[in-house]
């Protein structure tokens, strides 16, 4: 046997990436190996059981923005050095079901990034797996529904199983090269969202007045991102937005504001950047069509940043106005997460 101990560490927003560590998990079980799970919210250090030459090591989670989420990364670089451990990357992705076929979500660097950090680490990547589970991703569409969810979990308990199999028998599996191309092509739609979306996700999120104070978001978030502030829920920075809160709270109370982000990317490039652009050119001082192309790149991050920038002020001003109950209710009817149809999403439990 090639292995007698399997360690996975896991992260999950809504229990996709960990229902994939279970089968794993379960598989490594059937074959006698030890193992241990570990779920990574919330890590402060990176504890590792004592390492074998026959441990393998796994890393589960979900994609967001192309990538690892962010707390995956960090758990990865501060994850110690080792010297040729064998390790696996799976990372779930946005399935989805149109009729009879199987749509498959995008990885963008999901893989490769990590794949490269574990290699520096002195890791030796025997197995990448995508895993295209239902998407979760309920800021821009409604959970699916159960009926769909079943069928695509059913597929993908077969594929990872299989992977798991082959894997754990020294196998190499390398199935997320297949979409190399791809992968390679959304890099710079990863790094747009690494290093701005995400920021302006975090402040999409907002809780109305249904919330009953019941804490169940601020003590669930695996990245400490929900904070009470005046007696109400604030999102800060540090949320991935990953999910769950939309997720698990109780009274449906957690809303995406689409109105809200809408009307922030209205006003700023509708209104403010285009303000800025006359004012820069009346007095003189810069003529953006006149410039190259390098300088639209450069303006597209500057525009981008004032959106972050601006949509954290408003966020906040939101925050303030939101204890008035006419606001709270105009925000609550213009999220489109507010409407029955807009379903939460609920995977099987394992
Ligand atoms: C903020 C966010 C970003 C996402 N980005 C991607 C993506 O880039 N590609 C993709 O295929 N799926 C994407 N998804 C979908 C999730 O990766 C997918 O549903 C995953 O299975 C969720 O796993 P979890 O339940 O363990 O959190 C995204 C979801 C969220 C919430």
């Amino acid at each position: 046997m090639k292995y007698d101990q399997i360690i996975i560490y896991y992260f999950s927003g809504t229990g996709n990436a960990r229902n994939a560590a279970i089968w794993i998990e379960k598989v490594a079980k059937e074959k006698d190996l030890r193992t241990n799970l570990t779920n990574i919210d919330r890590f402060k250090t990176v504890d590792i059981p004592e390492l074998s030459g026959k441990t393998l090591i796994g890393f589960c989670a979900p994609t967001h923005g192309f990538n690892m989420p962010p707390i995956v990364l960090k758990f990865l670089f501060k994850f110690p050095k080792v010297k040729n451990v064998d390790s696996f990357i799976l990372n779930t992705r946005a399935g989805m079901k149109l009729y009879k076929f199987y749509l498959p979500g995008l990885s963008g660097v999901a893989q490769l990034l990590p794949a490269l950090i574990l290699i520096l680490k002195g890791f030796r990547i025997v197995g990448m797996q995508p895993l295209d589970l239902p998407s979760n991703w309920l800021l821009l569409h409604p959970g699916l529904k159960e009926k769909v969810i079943y069928s695509i979990y059913k597929r993908c308990q077969g594929i990872v199983n299989n992977f798991a199999i082959n894997i754990l028998d020294g196998k190499r599996k390398y199935k997320a090269l297949f979409s190399l191309p791809v992968d390679l092509a959304l890099i710079p739609v990863s790094l747009g969202y690494y290093f701005f979306g995400r920021f302006f996700l975090a402040k999409t999120l907002v809780a109305t007045n249904a919330c009953t104070n019941c804490n169940i978001c601020v003590s669930k978030c695996p990245v400490e991102a929900i904070k009470k502030v005046d007696e109400r829920l604030f999102w800060t920075y540090k949320c991935e937005s990953c999910m769950r809160c939309v997720n698990i709270c109780p009274q449906r109370a957690i809303e995406t504001a689409h109105g809200f982000s809408g009307l922030i990317i209205v006003v700023v490039y509708v209104l403010l950047i285009p303000f800025i652009i006359s004012i820069l050119k009346y007095y003189d001082i810069l003529d953006i069509e006149k410039q190259s192309k390098l300088f639209e790149q450069v303006w597209s991050l500057i525009t981008t940043s004032i959106l972050i920038l601006f949509g954290f002020l408003s966020y906040r001003i939101l925050h303030f106005l939101m204890k008035y109950k006419i606001v709270n209710r105009i925000i609550s009817y213009s999220s489109l997460s507010k409407y029955k149809f807009w379903r939460r999403y609920k995977p099987p439990e394992y």
